[in-house]
């Protein structure tokens, strides 16, 4: 089947299920799914019972779509994140965002977990993401080009709206929330970098590094969604600790942050423009 229809399909499952118009999606990176339990009166729906949808296998990804009412927006939030590194295609990997652009969603924050490049950028803090830098070669706009989505050539000046990354800089400043920004560098996983990578991904300018994001990003700025991006800095990056690094520290540190990045998130929902 063509992947349009597809889209066609999942989307029809969920907008079945649905009782509000979405206008902002939310996708909740490695143990930062807690925001989704602030949506009200939610409509919550398993990936695994929407037509084409693939399955979250990793810990700390829920892999339920909710649907509700968040700080007085219509939001559509992916409680679990579709990787890569599980043995999906691009095109698997960033269904999820296609049907939110189908079902028409404007806008798209993107959060996950991702070590440090750099020693200014320590676990716990928050990171704006101002750019990124794509490591892994296979693009989700390799292949037939949906062009009732975008251009076959999308422009890539902006991914990350200024407007917006303004907006979220005054809400942590407001809520006395040290965030920085940076530059998030795509690596393909699941196997952590090594110090050289770390190193090499320094030197070419990231600030921070992990295995996601980056597709959806891509993928989200193809259909003209506005997006926002924010890292938490879970760890230093290999090398600059004298630790092995162990997936359960990430999702401790998603939980020591967990109160702070859903405050920082209602906040900027509060706040996000209104057209
Ligand atoms: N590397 C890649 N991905 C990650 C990391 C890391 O150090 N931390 C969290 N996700």
């Amino acid at each position: 089947m063509e992947l349009l229809e597809k889209i066609r399909r999942a989307s029809a499952y969920i907008e079945e299920q649905m009782d509000l118009s979405p206008r902002l999606g939310i996708v909740l990176g490695s143990g930062l799914g807690a925001l989704a339990e602030q949506v009200k009166d939610p409509v919550v729906i398993s990936y695994d019972d929407i037509p084409h949808f693939k399955s979250s296998t990793v810990e700390g990804h829920s892999g339920r779509l909710v649907i509700g009412m968040l700080q007085e927006m219509p939001v559509m939030v992916l409680q679990g994140r579709l990787h890569y590194y599980e043995g999906l295609s691009m095109d698997q990997v960033v269904f999820p965002i296609r049907c939110m652009k189908m079902l028409g969603v404007e806008s798209l924050i993107v959060t996950n977990a991702a070590g440090s490049l750099d020693a200014e950028y320590q676990p716990g803090q928050l990171m704006l993401i101002r750019d990124h830098i794509k490591m892994v070669t296979d693009s989700p706009l390799r292949g037939h080009n949906i062009d009732s989505f975008g251009p076959r050539f999308n422009d890539m000046s902006d991914p990350y709206d200024k407007e917006i990354r303004e907006l979220a800089k005054q809400c942590a400043s407001q809520l006395g929330i040290d965030m920085k920004e940076g530059v998030y560098c795509y690596m393909p996983g699941p196997s952590y970098e090594t110090a050289s990578e770390v190193r090499m991904l320094g030197i070419l300018g990231g600030h921070a590094v992990g295995m996601s994001t980056v597709p959806e990003v891509i993928t989200a700025c193809h259909g003209g969604l506005k997006v926002l991006g924010i890292s938490c800095i879970a760890n230093m990056g290999t090398g600059l600790r004298d630790q092995p690094l162990h997936h359960d520290e990430i999702i401790q540190v998603g939980e020591q942050v967990r109160k702070s990045f859903t405050a920082l998130l209602e906040s900027i929902i509060r706040s996000w423009p209104k057209v």
